[in-house]
C-alpha cells in the first residue's frame, strides 16, 4: 500500500497564522502535525508517500524532506490549486500507479494511530473503506448512512437532518477503482471536486464500501479551539522527560517535558505542558495545557492553555494570558515609552481580547 497525504489548501480558517505559512507545520505538543501523520503512515508499515503540495511547497519540502528521518520515501506532487480532495487524488494518479493507498489529511490528528484499520483494509477485498466517528454535531460534517450489512449507502456533506451521528474523518482508504470515480464526477457548488462525491460515485456503481468506526479522539486542527483542543489531548499522552535545566527555586510538576538547551528560571509549570528547545522561562508561570515551542523568551508573564512558535518573546504582561495562539517573532511586552497605551501591529485577521 501507498499513503497520500494532503498538504495544499489555503487554510483561511487559521488566518492569519497560515496567510504565509503551512497550517499543517504548526506543531502540537511542539511536534508539527503533518511529522504526526508522517509517522502515523510509517508506524503502519508504509514506506512509499507521496504528499500533495500547494502554494506552501518549499516550506513544506524544507521541513520534511525526502522521508529519511522516518525511515520513508517521499515523493512530492504538485496541487496547481486547491480544487478538492478528489481532485488532489486525480493529480497523484502517476504516484499512485494501480495501488491500494490510504489518503490522510495533514492538518488532522488521530489518537492511536492506523495501523488497525489499515490491516483490515489490506487484508480485505473492498474497494474502499473511510474511518467514520460519533460526533455531536453531525450536522457540521459529511455524514453517512450505513444499510443493513453494514455497508456505506450514502453520504451527505452538512446535512440539515442528518440520518446517523457518524461523521467522516479524514482518512480514507481506496483501490485503483477511485481513479475512475474521481474522472466521473463534477465540481460542487463550492467549485471543489469533492470526495464525497467521489466515494457516492463509487457506491451507485456497485463497489464495496465499508466504514472503520474509530472510537478514540480525532480532531481537524483547521480552527484556532481545535488547535488547542489537539495540543491539550496530545499532551496528556506525553511522556515526560526533563533534558533541560531548572532551577532550584522553579517549581515543576510531574507532566511536564522540558527539552534540551531550555531554562526554567524562578518560575511555577504545572502540566500537562512542553517547553521548548533553548527556551527560557524567567519569573513566570506557565499553566497546563501549554506547548511553547523553541527559542521562546517568557519573562515575567503569566500564560495559560496556549500555544507559542519559535523566536517569540512574551514579556512583563500585566494579565495572564489564555486560550491563545501565538505565532512566530512575535514580540508581546509592556513598553515604558509614554503615552500608556495599547501600541500593536497586527495582521490582518488578528484577533485580540482585551481586558
Ligand atoms: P481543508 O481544511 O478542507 O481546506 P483548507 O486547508 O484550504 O483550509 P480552510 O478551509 O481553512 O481554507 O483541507 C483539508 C486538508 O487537505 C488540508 O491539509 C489541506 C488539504 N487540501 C489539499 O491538499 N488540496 C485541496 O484541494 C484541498 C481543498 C485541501
Amino acid at each position: 500500500m501507498k499513503g497520500l497525504i494532503l498538504s495544499g489548501g489555503k487554510g483561511t480558517r487559521l488566518y492569519p497564522l497560515t496567510y504565509t505559512s503551512a497550517k499543517q507545520l504548526i506543531p502540537v505538543a511542539n511536534k508539527p502535525v503533518l511529522f504526526r501523520v508522517i509517522e502515523a503512515i510509517r508506524d503502519a508499515g508504509i514506506t512509499e508517500i507521496g504528499i500533495v503540495v500547494g502554494d506552501t511547497a518549499e516550506e513544506i519540502k524544507a521541513a520534511v524532506g525526502r522521508g529519511g528521518r522516518w525511515n520513508v520515501h517521499i515523493t512530492y506532487i504538485h496541487q496547481e490549486k486547491p480544487l478538492g480532495l478528489a481532485h488532489a487524488v486525480k493529480v497523484s494518479r502517476d504516484f499512485l500507479g494501480d495501488e491500494r493507498f490510504v489518503m490522510f489529511l495533514g492538518d488532522n490528528v488521530i489518537q492511536g494511530g492506523i495501523s488497525e484499520l489499515i490491516e483490515q483494509f489490506a487484508s480485505s477485498d473492498w474497494n474502499s473503506q473511510v474511518v467514520l466517528t460519533k460526533v455531536a454535531h453531525p450536522e457540521l460534517y459529511g455524514v453517512a448512512e450505513l444499510d443493513d450489512d453494514g455497508q456505506i449507502k450514502r453520504l451527505v456533506e452538512k446535512p440539515k437532518n442528518p440520518v446517523s451521528n457518524l461523521a467522516l474523518v479524514g482518512i480514507y482508504m481506496f483501490d485503483k477503482n477511485i481513479h475512475e470515480a474521481v474522472n466521473n464526477i463534477t465540481p460542487s457548488w463550492r467549485g471543489e471536486l469533492e470526495i464525497t462525491d467521489a466515494i457516492q460515485w463509487l457506491v451507485e456503481h456497485g463497489y464495496k464500501v465499508y466504514p472503520y468506526i474509530h472510537r478514540g479522539w480525532w480532531i481537524d486542527t483547521g480552527k484556532r479551539e481545535d488547535l488547542l483542543e489537539a495540543n491539550s489531548l496530545v499532551l496528556e499522552e506525553l511522556t515526560p522527560v526533563i533534558e533541560g535545566y531548572v532551577d532550584r527555586d522553579s517549581q515543576v510538576d510531574g507532566r511536564v517535558t522540558i527539552e534540551k538547551g531550555a531554562e526554567i528560571i524562578n518560575s511555577v509549570i504545572r502540566g500537562p505542558t512542553i517547553i521548548g528547545e533553548r527556551t527560557r522561562v524567567v519569573n513566570s508561570y506557565i499553566g497546563p495545557f501549554t506547548s511553547i515551542y523553541h527559542d521562546v523568551l517568557i519573562e515575567d508573564s503569566e500564560i495559560e492553555r496556549a500555544i507559542v512558535l519559535e523566536h517569540s518573546v512574551i514579556r512583563d504582561i500585566p494579565a495572564r494570558i489564555q486560550d491563545s495562539v501565538i505565532g512566530r517573532h512575535v514580540q508581546l511586552v509592556r513598553s515604558p515609552i509614554k503615552p500608556k497605551a495599547y501600541k500593536l501591529t497586527l495582521g490582518d485577521h488578528s484577533q485580540v481580547g482585551i481586558l
